[in-house]
C-alpha cells in the first residue's frame, strides 16, 4: 500500500481521511501529544486493524477520542461526579479519563475490561476529523508496539509507511508525550500514566488523587504500563541524580559506540551526544524526547546513557518515559554514593 502524507490544513484532506475512517480504514492523526493511529471506535474490524498494524497485544486497551464532552454520554455507563470539573478545566487537552464503559464500546477497544479510556485532543485537525467522521476515533500512539511514540508525520511514515493509506500531517506535536491517564471509575481518582496534565494541577481540581505505583505480583491497573516501552534499539541506561554528577558519569563512559541523551546546559562536545532541552526546561524536554531517541536510533551505537530530569511537575512524565525505555537499567548516583 502507498502511504500518502496529507497536509491537515486542507479541508479536502480532512474529508478524505474522514471518508477512510467511515469506511473502516486507518488514518494516522495529529494530536497535541503524539500522533495516533485512528479507526472508527465502534467498528470492530477497523479496530482490529490497529492491533495488527502496531503489533499490539490484544490485552492492551485503546483510547477513544471524541470532539465534545457531550459525546461521551453513549460511551459510558455512568458519569462520575468529578467528570464535569475535569472536562471543564482540562479538555480539550492531554488528559485521558477512564470510566465504566457502555455496551456501545466493543470489547476489542477496551481489551475485555469493564472500563473505557476517553479524551478530547487539543488539535484543530484532530477535532475536525472526528467531527467529519461522525464517530468516536480509537487511536493508540502510531508507533509499532514498544518503540518511541511519533511526534512528527515523518516518524509515522518511517514506522508504519506502507501499512496505512494516509497520514494527516498537522505539524510537530506541541506536547510530545502521551496524555495523562486518570482512572475516575473508582472512588479515588488514580493517575495510571503521568503526562502533561500534572499531579499538582489535578490536585487543584480534585479533593483526592493518587499516583498509581506498580505493585509487585499484581496485574497493573493500566495494561500498557507492563510492557517495555518508548525504547530505542540499543539498550538505554537511565542515570538519576544531580545533573552535574550525571553529566560527569556519562562523560566518563563515552566512546564511539556509545550515545548520550543530555541536557543542553550539561552536554559536552562529542558526535554521539544528543541534547533535548535545558535541565530546567521540562516543556522542551517533553517535546524533544522521542525525536531525540529516534535520532539516537539512527546512529551506529551499541549503548545509550540518559540524563533524567527531576521527578516533579512535567518532569515526572519525562522521567517515567525514560525509565520505561531503560527497563531494568537504572543507575541512581545518589543511592550508589550512600
Ligand atoms: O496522548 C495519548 O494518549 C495518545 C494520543 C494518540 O491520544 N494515545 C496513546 O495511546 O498514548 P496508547 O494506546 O499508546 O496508550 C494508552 C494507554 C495504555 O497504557 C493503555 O493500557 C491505557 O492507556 N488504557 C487504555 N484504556 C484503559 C483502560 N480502560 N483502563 C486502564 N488503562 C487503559
Ligand atoms: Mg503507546
Amino acid at each position: 500500500m502507498v502511504t500518502t502524507i496529507l497536509d491537515a490544513a486542507n479541508p479536502k484532506h480532512i474529508e478524505l481521511c474522514a471518508e477512510t475512517i467511515r469506511s473502516g480504514g486507518l488514518v494516522a492523526i495529529p494530536t497535541e501529544t503524539v500522533y495516533g493511529l485512528g479507526a472508527n471506535a465502534l467498528d470492530e474490524s477497523a479496530v482490529a486493524g490497529i492491533f495488527t498494524t502496531k503489533g499490539r497485544k490484544p490485552d492492551n486497551p485503546l483510547i477513544v477520542h471524541v470532539a465534545y464532552s457531550k459525546d461521551i454520554k453513549d460511551l459510558v455507563r455512568e458519569i462520575p461526579d468529578v467528570f464535569e470539573s475535569l472536562a471543564d478545566k482540562c479538555w480539550p487537552g492531554p488528559l485521558t479519563l477512564i470510566m465504566k464503559k457502555s455496551e456501545r464500546i466493543p470489547q476489542i477497544v477496551s481489551a475485555g475490561l469493564d472500563t473505557v479510556a476517553i479524551r478530547i485532543p487539543n488539535h484543530a485537525a484532530a477535532l475536525a476529523l472526528i467531527s467529519a467522521s461522525g464517530c468516536p476515533i480509537a487511536a493508540p500512539s502510531a508507533n509499532p508496539s514498544g518503540s518511541p511514540s511519533p511526534t512528527k508525520a515523518i516518524h509515522v511514515k518511517n514506522d508504519i509507511g506502507g501499512k496505512i493509506p494516509y497520514i494527516l500531517d498537522g505539524g510537530d506535536c506541541a506536547v510530545g508525550l502521551e496524555s495523562t491517564v486518570l482512572d475516575i471509575s473508582e472512588a479515588t481518582p488514580l493517575i495510571l500514566r503521568p503526562g502533561a496534565v500534572t499531579y499538582d494541577e489535578l490536585k487543584k481540581i480534585l479533593k483526592n488523587v493518587e499516583i498509581c505505583t506498580e505493585i509487585k505480583n499484581q496485574p497493573p491497573r493500566s495494561p500498557g504500563m507492563k510492557y517495555r516501552h518508548y525504547a530505542p534499539k540499543a539498550p538505554l541506561t537511565a542515570i538519576l541524580g544531580e545533573p552535574s554528577e550525571t553529566a560527569e558519569y556519562i562523560r566518563a563512559k563515552m566512546d564511539s559506540r556509545t550515545a548520550a541523551l543530555m541536557f543542553d546546559d550539561y552536554k559536552f562536545d562529542h558526535p554521539n551526544v544528543i541534547a533535548y532541552g535545558a535541565s530546567d526546561d521540562f516543556k522542551t524536554q517533553a517535546a524533544m524526547l522521542f525525536d531525540a531517541l529516534r535520532t539516537i536510533d539512527s546512529m551506529e551505537i551499541t549503548n545509550i546513557y540518559a540524563q533524567v530530569p527531576e521527578e516533579n511537575r512535567l518532569g515526572l512524565a519525562i522521567a517515567n518515559r525514560i525509565k520505561k525505555a531503560a527497563g531494568k537499567n537504572i543507575t541512581d548516583l545518589q543511592k550508589t554514593r550512600e
